[in-house]
């Protein structure tokens, strides 16, 4: 009999999340994780530390440009090395969470680096090199991913960053040159850029954000732009050569020729992610991948080797922590007999900028490409009471909804706390409700969320305020 019903190979999201579901369910649960903490890329050095970045540097911006307008007298100096604190002690607190959560739950840990020897049993090689195999009916793999490299350019964590290096900068670089106009080019750029630094960001495509619904990323792109941010689209990145103590980076437009060289301090390179299976013993277990890396699986999660599953980063899907957890708790319930499902038309996106950019469902763009038949309400927090009153009138909500049903296809807002207000059509849409139920719902005022209303009412040309 095998000593674990469950082995689970990564304490992310996806990994804890699974691990603390199966445990819930009755299964005897282990996981392996090779970092000394768990949580992952996300709580470690992803979603937790950024946030906790994008929210101090953000009030620092605020006390800088915007409390005097409110009658808030202060001239805000920075400590850096204390906004790094802050940020450091919101990782511990939520690492020092799941180990809090994962002995609760009695899920058993093994601190080392797990290879898949066979179906059911798992090496762990130990920090001192020492080797335990451990065996269960069942493995899942959440392993996560990496930063995607730019071939010819060397990250080294100081002068040429990934994301990573980014979160723990010693001091802000006078300029600061973003690769990619993605989540975390715009992220990280805005912390830096609040922090002082002149962030140029340079972006293969001709726009930002790609995926994102066009118009709302044109109008982030316009007011990062206001902001100070500085982006060059449509070039790529061809070498960073060290210029003394300064970075050359050469780049040129995206379709060849156009050559220029700018100088930098830090270069971050922001293009992506890819599926991290370094070291598992994938292919010679026999476990399929696809031409990008990640684990094939079916609808039940289980890979080409019965036993064995995967979920989170390293496999198809927006690489996104809520994800991961939901396919953690859908896999465990699939193991313990029962229906785990994933609704994949209805997974939020939170750019945290500010404002902040949410969306959930189909883009415009989505929508013709599938030749769907759509009405569109917008409206503007310009138009907002709380808004107003916030003075944060940048941006507006757009919902997008089924022509001849009025079944809302997709949401996109940006404005402030678009993060928050986001949760509320994801459950309208999860229930497949219309533009008609929303716009029927009594919001309370005044709140930011009345403008998500009155878009499902100017869906029917009859919004009130705008
Ligand atoms: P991971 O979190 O990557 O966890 C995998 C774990 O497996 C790691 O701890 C790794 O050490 C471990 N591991 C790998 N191989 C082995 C092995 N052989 N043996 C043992 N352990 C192993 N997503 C959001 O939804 N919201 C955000 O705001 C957000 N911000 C982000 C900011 C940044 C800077 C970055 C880089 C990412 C951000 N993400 C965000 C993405 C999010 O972090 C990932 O989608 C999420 O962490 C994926 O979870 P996972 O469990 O699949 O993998
Ligand atoms: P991304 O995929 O979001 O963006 C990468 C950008 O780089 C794209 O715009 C792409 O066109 C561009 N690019 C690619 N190659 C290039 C080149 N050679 N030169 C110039 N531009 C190039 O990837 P990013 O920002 O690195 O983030 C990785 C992933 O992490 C995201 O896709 C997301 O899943 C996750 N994440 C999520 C966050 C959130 O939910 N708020 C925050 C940060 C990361």
């Amino acid at each position: 009999m095998a000593t674990y019903d469950l082995i689970v190979i990564g304490a992310g999201p996806g990994g804890y999340v699974c691990a603390i579901r199966a445990s819930q369910l009755g299964m005897k649960v282990a996981i392996v994780e090779k970092r000394s903490t768990f949580g992952g890329t996300c709580l470690n050095v992803g979603c937790i530390p950024s946030k906790a970045l994008l929210h101090a540097s953000e009030l620092y911006d605020e006390a800088d440009n915007q409390f005097a307008a409110m009658g808030i007298d202060v001239k805000p100096k920075l400590n850096l090395k204390q906004m790094l604190t802050f940020k450091d002690e919101a990782v511990k607190g939520n690492v020092d969470g799941v180990a809090f959560l994962l002995r609760k739950n009695k899920v058993d840990h093994f601190h080392g680096t797990g290879r898949i020897k066979a179906p059911g049993l798992v090496e762990v090689t130990f920090i001192n090199g020492e080797k335990q195999d451990v065996d269960a009916k069942s493995i899942v793999i959440a392993t996560g991913s990496a930063v995607a490299k730019l071939p010819g350019i060397e990250i080294d964590e100081e002068a040429i960053v990934s994301s990573t290096g980014a979160l723990s900068l010693p001091t802000a670089p006078k300029r600061l040159l973003v690769i990619g106009a993605g989540v975390i080019g715009l992220e990280l750029g805005s912390v830096w850029r609040r922090l002082g630094s002149e962030v140029t960001v340079v972006e293969y495509l001709d726009r930002v954000l790609p995926g994102t619904d066009a118009e709302v990323a044109k109008q982030l792109q316009r007011i990062l732009t206001k902001q100070g941010m500085v982006f060059k689209l449509g070039s790529k990145v061809t070498g960073v050569k060290k210029n003394g103590a300064a970075q050359a980076v050469t780049i040129e437009s995206a379709q060849g020729g156009d050559k220029q060289t700018l100088e930098a301090d830090v270069v971050l390179v922001a293009i992506g992610r890819v599926p991290f299976t370094d070291g598992l013993g994938l292919s010679e277990a026999g476990v399929k991948l696809d031409n990008r890396g990640r684990a094939v699986v079916d609808a039940h999660y289980a890979t080409s080797v019965s036993g064995i599953y995967a979920i989170g980063d390293v496999i198809d899907g927006p690489m996104l922590a809520h994800k991961a957890e939901d396919e953690g708790i859908a896999v465990a319930e699939i193991l313990a007999g029962q229906a785990g499902h994933v609704n994949y038309d209805v997974i939020p996106n939170v750019i945290y900028t500010a404002p902040e950019v949410a969306s959930v469902g189909k883009s415009e763009e989505e929508l013709k490409a599938a030749g769907v038949a759509y009405k569109v309400g917008k409206f503007p927090f310009t138009a907002n009471g709380r808004a107003k009153a916030n003075q944060t009138t940048d941006g507006f909500v757009k919902i997008l909804a089924d022509a001849a049903t009025d079944r809302v296809l997709g949401v996109h807002i940006i404005g402030a706390d678009a993060s928050e207000m986001i949760a509320e059509p994801s459950v309208l849409m999860e229930f497949g409700g219309s533009a008609e139920d929303l716009a029927r719902t009594c919001h309370a005022h005044p709140t930011l969320t009345e403008a998500v209303k009155e878009a499902a009412m100017a869906v029917d040309k009859r919004a009130i305020h705008f």
